[in-house]
């Protein structure tokens, strides 16, 4: 592929993402047996992870989207936008958030507390990488795929300024990319 050449290299592989899928979706599935579950991906990084996963659980559920977005090139803006809400309603259910990435933890803990001002049963956060060196809100995942050194990275569905969202595996992008 192409886009390729802009990657540095890749930290985790096509099948470590099916892996972790497998293994997450077993875990959730176990927990959420019996509970009104209702997956809520945000948009529109966490998309193919929301996919995968889905496919792996095997319990009840309902499937819904949310948008916002707080990032510019490489760096967080700090301000969330929020562009997208649910359709359905999320009084009494049981929501597991479905993200790309845990990063600063500002994007989660807004979406959090929007949730909870909504009686929500309960709300929980799976989170595909986990990357713990620039948190800035007390925000924990409940599920993790990986945890991730402080790189940028792009691919299944991250982005960097909208583009390499389609790299299958997910990869650490060329530092004379952002640089330029
Ligand atoms: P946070 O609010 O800083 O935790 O950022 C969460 C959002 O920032 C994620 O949903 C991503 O969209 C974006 N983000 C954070 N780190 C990266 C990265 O390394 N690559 C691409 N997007 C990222
Ligand atoms: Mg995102």
């Amino acid at each position: 592929m192409q886009l390729d050449k802009d990657i540095e290299r890749v930290l985790v592989s096509e099948e470590e993402l099916k892996e972790i899928c497998q293994r997450l979706g077993k875990q959730i599935s176990k927990d959420y047996e019996g509970k009104d579950l209702l997956l809520v991906s945000v948009l529109k990084g966490a998309v193919v992870f929301m996919a995968d996963i889905m496919k792996e659980v095997t319990c009840d559920c309902q499937i819904d989207f949310m948008a916002v977005s707080s990032y510019s090139g490489t760096k967080t803006t700090g301000v969330v936008k929020f562009k997208k809400d649910l359709d359905v309603d999320p009084d009494g259910k049981d929501i597991l958030i479905v993200e790309d990435i845990l990063d600063s933890g500002i994007t989660l803990a807004y979406l959090k507390k929007i949730l909870e001002d909504r009686n929500a049963k309960s709300i929980k956060i799976c989170a595909l990488l986990d990357k713990p060196a620039n948190r800035k809100s007390d925000i924990v995942a409940d599920y993790v795929g990986k945890v991730i050194p402080d790189e940028f990275v792009v691919g299944y569905g991250l982005d960097y300024n909208e583009k390499y969202r389609n790299i299958p595996y997910v990869g650490i992008l060329s530092p004379s990319v952002y640089n330029k």
